[in-house]
């Protein structure tokens, strides 16, 4: 399988420290290649990219262009949860867009098992997400073919939402992972009062798209790093 460029340049997909992956769904919406440097700039491990299709979950955002169009700014790796169904069909699309790590839902289709063969061999690193009502135990059977596990803490479809607890199912998920390289993403209502529980529990890496952008802009990126420093110190 080909590593994703930024590990080529020596930063590992998987080294311990808890990473902040900022979702852009809460980015100035025109002005991406901006944002994407200005958040990269203060300290963003990766980028999450927020793909939603009005039709899994009640919103709209990117298409294949749109994230094509980001991969040019993105110096560190380009993380792309898929709120989508089907997804199959999309695979090359989101591969040739540039994605390094693409994430499906577990209740996005029957196939799952597929889904996540079809990523990989599309030489990207396969996510798994799932929302809060589905159970650790749904991926039982498919944490070997898994890169990364993304435990939803919010109903997918919109930033800013209230948390919902998922300690338990994260416990669960790293004792099922066991000496695995499977990584545990955290996604939904992060900050840092919420982050801590999560990191204590198990994950690896937590997406937060309110709590970095709030109060900042491409004209005030310290706020950026401020939000995200805020963070890393609450976890640490
Ligand atoms: C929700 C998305 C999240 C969301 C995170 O459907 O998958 O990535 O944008 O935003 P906050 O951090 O504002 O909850
Ligand atoms: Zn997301």
């Amino acid at each position: 399988m080909k590593w994703p460029r930024a590990m080529k340049a020596g930063r590992s997909m998987s080294d311990r420290r808890i990473k902040i992956a900022p979702s852009i769904l809460s980015a100035d919406f025109a002005d991406f290649g901006r944002e994407i440097r200005a958040i990269e700039e203060q300290g963003a491990d990766w980028v999450h990219v927020d793909v939603m299709d009005g039709h899994f979950v009640p919103n709209l955002t990117f298409g294949p262009m749109a994230v094509k169009a980001f991969r040019p700014h993105v110096k560190t790796l380009m993380d792309v949860h898929l709120m989508i169904a089907p997804v199959d069909p999309y695979i090359e699309a989101y591969a040739e867009a540039g994605a390094d790590i693409l994430t499906a839902h577990v209740e996005a289709g029957p196939h799952i098992h597929r889904t996540l063969q079809a990523i990989k061999s599309a030489g990207m690193k396969a996510g798994v997400a799932l929302n809060p009502g589905t159970p650790a135990e749904a991926l039982e059977h498919v944490l070997d073919l898994a890169d990364l596990v993304c435990v939803m803490t919010v109903n997918p479809g919109f930033g800013g939402q209230k948390y919902i607890d998922m300690t338990a199912k994260v416990r669960r998920l790293r004792e099922m992972i066991g000496a695995r390289d499977v990584l545990i993403e955290i996604d939904g209502g992060m900050d840092p009062k919420t982050a801590p529980g999560m990191a204590e529990a198990g994950a690896d890496v937590l997406v937060a798209g309110s709590a970095v952008f709030r109060g900042g802009s491409v004209e005030k990126p310290e706020v950026y790093g401020q939000n995200m420093r805020a963070i890393r110190a609450a976890v640490a």
